[in-house]
């Protein structure tokens, strides 16, 4: 049997949850709800790759440059130096005005722009983390999947393990991240739901070829100074986070009709 390289993800805890880390090479999609963590966990697999001497590139299309720097020195992560030590680019796609920018969300100009970094950073092992993936088929859902599988099949050539964050709609139903899922490696799952009053979030492995994974949902915190913590195992049932599901059809419902109104092209 060969042994796989596993990547850490920067988060002791969950590197023990996949049996050692993300298998290199993997395309791992990173979902869940606005708020619950999918950017701070991009950010800890980020900085392990600086940790570790790999070539890092940082894709920001909802915050800018700034915003996801200052966010992650609230976490200890310089990623200040690393930028200006050579050893991780932080692409903005959208607030940026330098070499380091996108001039539109097209799939392909981010894989030239990435193909151009990582030749800047230099040859050997690669993490490139998409923050988020959903901003580049928002006007065109239905390409989500073939635009992925071009992605995946590109950038394995180069090296990189990805991480690439999308976005849950309420329904939690296919929404923005629907074709993602099926062609990525692995599925690290947030979730968040109010407990008494208090907000709650929580994580789940759905999904990592190639490893024997936790399939617990567990509890987590974000905590200044730190970061992610992983807490423990919950058992709220998916049901009890979820929104009831007369609930869930409504608002489906509600979307079909209003994507109808909408002209083609619009
Ligand atoms: N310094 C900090 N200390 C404690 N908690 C923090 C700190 N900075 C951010 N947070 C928490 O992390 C949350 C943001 O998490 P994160 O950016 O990872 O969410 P996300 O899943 O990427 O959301 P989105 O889809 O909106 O980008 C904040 O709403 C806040 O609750
Ligand atoms: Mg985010």
């Amino acid at each position: 049997m060969s042994v796989i390289e596993r990547l850490s993800t920067g988060v002791r805890r969950l590197d023990e949850m996949l049996s050692g880390g993300i298998p290199k090479g993997f395309f791992v999609a990173i979902a869940g709800e606005p708020g619950t963590g999918k950017t701070v966990l991009g950010l800890h697999f980020s900085w392990q790759g600086v940790k570790e001497g790999d070539r890092v590139i940082y894709v920001t299309t909802e915050e800018s440059r700034e915003s996801v720097i200052k966010q992650a020195s609230q976490f200890g992560m310089d990623f200040e130096s690393a930028v200006s030590e050579g050893k991780a680019i932080v692409i903005d796609a959208l607030m940026g005005s330098d070499r380091w920018t996108l001039t539109s969300l097209d799939p392909e100009q981010l894989v030239q722009k990435v193909i151009e970094a990582k030749k800047i950073l230099g040859y050997g092992r690669a993490r490139l983390v998409v923050d988020s993936m959903s901003a580049f088929w928002l006007d065109r859902p239905a390409m989500a999947r073939k635009y992925s599988y071009y992605m995946k099949k590109v950038l394995y050539k180069w090296d990189f393990t990805v991480l690439a964050t999308t976005q849950y709609a309420i329904t939690t139903a296919s929404a923005f991240g629907f074709g993602l899922e099926h062609i990525a490696d692995g599925i690290i799952r947030f979730r968040r739901a109010v407990r008494n009053g208090v907000l709650k979030r929580y994580l789940l492995i759905e999904k990592m070829r190639q490893t024997p994974h936790d399939l617990r949902m567990y509890e987590i915190k974000i905590v200044d100074g730190k970061g992610l913590v992983i807490l423990r195992p919950t058992s709220e049932r998916v049901e009890d986070i979820a929104l009831p599901r007369s609930v869930t059809r409504r608002i489906i419902k509600a979307k079909k009709r209003a994507e109808e109104e909408i002209p083609d092209g619009g």
